[in-house]
């Protein structure tokens, strides 16, 4: 037989997620390889296995390993906002005087296209350093942010999620737009990126309280003319946004209803935070099959609360969930860090997230939650193959606490990745691939 040119191959462990372990046994739903291999082919997947079972069939495939490490599927962050990356932890304030005092001032410098280029760079950098391949990422009001962050983005092959902010009340004049040129402007940013290569849209109202009724209709008309954009917005963080909400909208039952009403609560919307929502609102979302970016760093650092996971996981009302940083109100672009808040915020509530659930909502979550669960998210045969290095012995502190590199049993490595959860960071990615090549490499892996 010919050898099949196109094809490559890794030797390594591997572990990622074939169903929700939030629903079904972990057992079932882990899919863990200790000596595993990952053939590609054209940047998806071809196959995953034991290596070797796998090996004959691939023999004439050059195989690269990497002993020591653990393969996981690229972390899908649901929430984030690429102009913030420089005003990441800025002291002192709740939501909305933090919006005043530090977001909007540093928004507006992304009207100016090279600026917002460099930083966009910048942040796509930083994003594959921190093993994140996907995300859906609020730009700023200026349609000159969204084109720089999409062309960083497709110079880069990444599978991203987009938007222009689109704000016409309560914000600065610099920042504000219209109803109708936000609509417009949106518009054509749709006919420009929605499917160029691996990007997608999403019609982005900045939250209901920046936005004018006609504003929010207009969103709606948007999803009706781009039925497969999304929707991304900020829903219920903060108990003062909330409040505002019920004086700006007196005839809406709620804050869920505001966008309800504009016809922006279906399957393709993503509603960052959700910390104040009401029984009756998460009913809504699983209605609707919406989803929900859970951000713990940012709920955290902003006071806004703590998220009840178990509520929108629960059996009878599932909505989606997928895990955000929400960079800058966020305070890592780590989703390793960000998984470990939401540990905590589980802790402080008297629940629990188990090592496997968050990776879960860090990756196959995550990808159902953006409705691409079946694009990406883990290693099944034929998704893009964007994916990590992982080092769980990344720092001298996580060698002791790892002695052995690789577990051999579920509950060896359950242990293992809750370490990794727990004390990992940047440090701990290797390695990023996105289609099957590679993108970033830390540049020393020192062993310890
Ligand atoms: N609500 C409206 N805008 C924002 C923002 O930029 N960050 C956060 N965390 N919440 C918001
Ligand atoms: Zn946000």
């Amino acid at each position: 037989m010919l050898p099949e040119r196109s094809l490559t191959a890794i030797r390594c462990a591997f572990l990622d997620f074939v169903d929700d372990p939030f629903y079904v046994a972990e057992s079932e739903s882990v899919r863990y390889f200790a000596d595993g291999l990952l053939v590609l082919e054209e940047g998806k997947v071809k196959a995953l296995g034991d290596y070797q079972q796998l090996k004959d069939q691939y023999s004439e495939v050059a195989i690269v390993a990497h002993p020591d490490r653990l393969i996981m599927p690229g972390f899908v962050d649901t929430h984030i906002h690429f102009p913030q990356t420089e005003m990441i932890a800025a002291y002192g304030e709740q939501l909305l005087e933090w919006l005043n005092q530090y977001a909007f001032p540093t928004e507006r410098k992304f009207k100016d296209k090279a600026y917002a280029q460099k930083i966009a760079a910048f942040f796509l950098e930083e994003l594959l350093r921190n093993g994140t391949t996907t995300a859906l990422v609020f730009a700023a009001v200026y349609p000159e942010s969204v084109d720089a962050f999409f062309e960083e983005a497709s110079r880069r092959n990444l599978r991203m999620i987009a938007g222009k902010v689109m704000m016409d009340r309560n914000a600065p004049d610099f920042l504000s737009d219209t109803a109708e040129t936000s609509y417009q402007d949106s518009k054509r940013l749709i006919e420009k990126w929605h499917k160029h290569g691996r990007l997608l849209y999403a019609v982005t109202p900045r939250f209901a309280i920046t936005s004018t009724d006609e504003q929010l209709r207009l969103a709606g008309k948007l999803l009706e003319e781009f039925p497969d954009v999304y929707l991304h917005t900020h829903l219920s963080e903060n108990m003062d946004e909330v409040a505002w909400v019920k004086e700006l909208f007196p005839r809406c039952t709620g804050y869920l209803d505001v966008y309800d009403q504009a016809g922006l609560v279906g399957d393709r919307s993503v509603f960052a935070h959700g910390v104040q929502l009401t029984d009756q609102e998460f009913q809504r979302l699983s209605e609707a099959n919406a989803a929900i970016a859970f951000c713990p760093t940012s709920n955290l650092f902003l006071g806004s609360g703590l998220f009840r996971i178990e509520q929108a996981k629960c059996v009878e009302h599932p909505v989606k969930l997928g895990l955000g940083t929400d960079v800058g109100g966020g305070t890592s672009f780590s989703m390793l860090k960000t998984a470990h808040e939401a540990y905590k915020v589980a802790q402080l509530r008297r629940q629990t997230l188990s090592p496997f659930k968050a990776l879960f909502l860090a990756t196959l979550g995550g990808a159902r939650a953006l409705s691409l669960g079946d694009t990406i998210g883990n290693f099944d045969v034929g998704k893009e193959a964007d994916f990590i290095v992982l080092d769980v012995r990344s720092t001298p502190l996580m060698a002791v606490r790892n002695p052995v590199a690789n577990a051999i049993s579920l509950a060896d490595l359950a242990d293992q990745v809750f370490s990794l959860v727990i004390m990992g960071d940047d440090r701990a990615i290797c390695a990023t691939y996105i289609a099957g090549e590679l993108a970033y490499e830390k540049s020393s892996s020192p062993d310890f």
